[in-house]
């Protein structure tokens, strides 16, 4: 029998039949088992969507303008995908995006949730996240960590607006029935800061020749400051001239595990005039530009072409092959990217489809 056979259609079955199956919470599975289970790829509401930084910072400003900090607590514009409808507010089926307005002397209160977010800066100086007692500052390219549990809250000691792009899993843990928040009290900041003791690849902080290594920390670094991470891409692609991808993965400097449970985090340099092909994939993959012009071709599920300027943003389902192309033959580009590769892996479901990186 040919896997995409037609099955029976519920229209086909007596009417009574069909009141009997509902009236005790039954339904027939063969009308629904090919759009649950379809032949060679999954069925994919995540659609190719570019928002642009242009359109959205206006809206975003003027959201400042009509609502103060008090009434909306976190004020975001989601970044949502229409294949999802706007309502859910899900850029993919486990990806959250947000664009964050902070304006100066503002603070965002203390609280923590169980899903992992992480900050992605775009604009401004002088902003700063508390996390688990730890204060981060903010610089445009600056990855910083809110992990699942973790309190965290947001304060601005600059002059102009800060702008930042929130990433979370949150779709997939208000699937799961386990999205929740607890607000909490201004956190004590400690000194330290991870980012600091972790400088250098390679070299992790030790007690005394004590333990293992290790710091227990699940979360020994909460900030990747973008200034190291776009070092080590250049570094990177000056030690490997012929290699394509100049790619750096956000993990736990301790353990080499991902930096977060869920979600992946990435930066990518395109080389200049460069032209990457990324093969398909099975987790949807966000792309943020932070450096450069880039365009990003997405083959399926409908072809689509973006062109995208600094800090605009796009989605690509899973699945599809995407190619970047750097438009400018004299400089690097930079590319942040968010994936849901983590959970794939745990998952068992990480699929490639290709190897072709060319
Ligand atoms: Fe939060």
């Amino acid at each position: 029998m040919q896997d995409d056979a037609p099955l029976g259609r519920l229209e086909d079955l007596p009417a009574d039949y069909v009141q009997a199956m509902r009236a005790r919470n039954l339904v027939p599975l063969w009308p629904s088992l090919r759009a649950v289970l379809p032949p060679q790829l999954p069925t994919r509401p995540t659609q190719a969507v570019h928002w642009a930084y242009g359109d959205i910072r206006p809206l975003l400003m003027r959201a400042g303008d009509l609502t103060p900090i008090e009434k909306a607590e976190r004020r975001v514009l989601v970044l949502a995908n229409p294949g999802h409808t706007l309502e859910k507010m899900q850029a993919s089926s486990a990806i959250y995006l947000g664009m964050q307005l902070l304006l100066p002397g503002e603070w965002a209160p203390s609280h923590r949730h169980t899903p992992n977010a992480v900050r992605m800066v775009v604009e401004g100086e002088g902003a700063w996240t508390t996390v688990d007692g730890e204060k981060c500052p903010m610089s445009r390219g600056d990855l910083i960590l809110t992990p699942t549990g973790l309190w965290h809250e947001h304060g601005h000691d600059g002059d102009a607006p800060v702008v930042w792009l929130d990433v979370l899993d949150l779709p997939l843990v208000h699937y799961l029935e386990v999205s929740y928040h607890l607000n909490g009290e201004r956190q004590k900041q400690r000194p330290g800061r991870g980012d600091r003791a972790h400088t250098r690849a390679g070299l992790v902080p030790t007690p005394v020749f004590g333990g293992d290594g290790h710091s227990r920390r699940r979360y020994p670094v909460l900030r990747y400051p973008w200034v190291e991470a776009r070092a080590a891409l250049q570094s990177l692609a000056e030690d490997r001239p012929d290699q394509a991808a100049v790619q750096l993965t956000y993990v736990n400097p301790e353990t080499g595990e991902d930096a977060e449970n869920i979600l992946g985090f990435h930066a990518l340099m395109l080389r200049p005039g460069q032209t990457l092909r990324l093969p398909p994939r099975s987790p949807a993959s966000v792309f943020h530009l932070i450096e450069g012009a880039v365009e990003a071709e997405i083959d399926a599920p409908q072809p689509r072409r973006f062109a995208l300027a600094e800090a605009d943003t796009c989605v690509a389902p899973g699945f599809s092959a995407v190619t970047l192309h750097n438009a400018r033959a004299d400089a690097p580009a930079f590319v942040f990217i968010a994936d849901e590769s983590p959970l794939h892996r745990k998952l068992g479901l990480l699929e490639q489809r290709d190897q072709a990186v060319a």
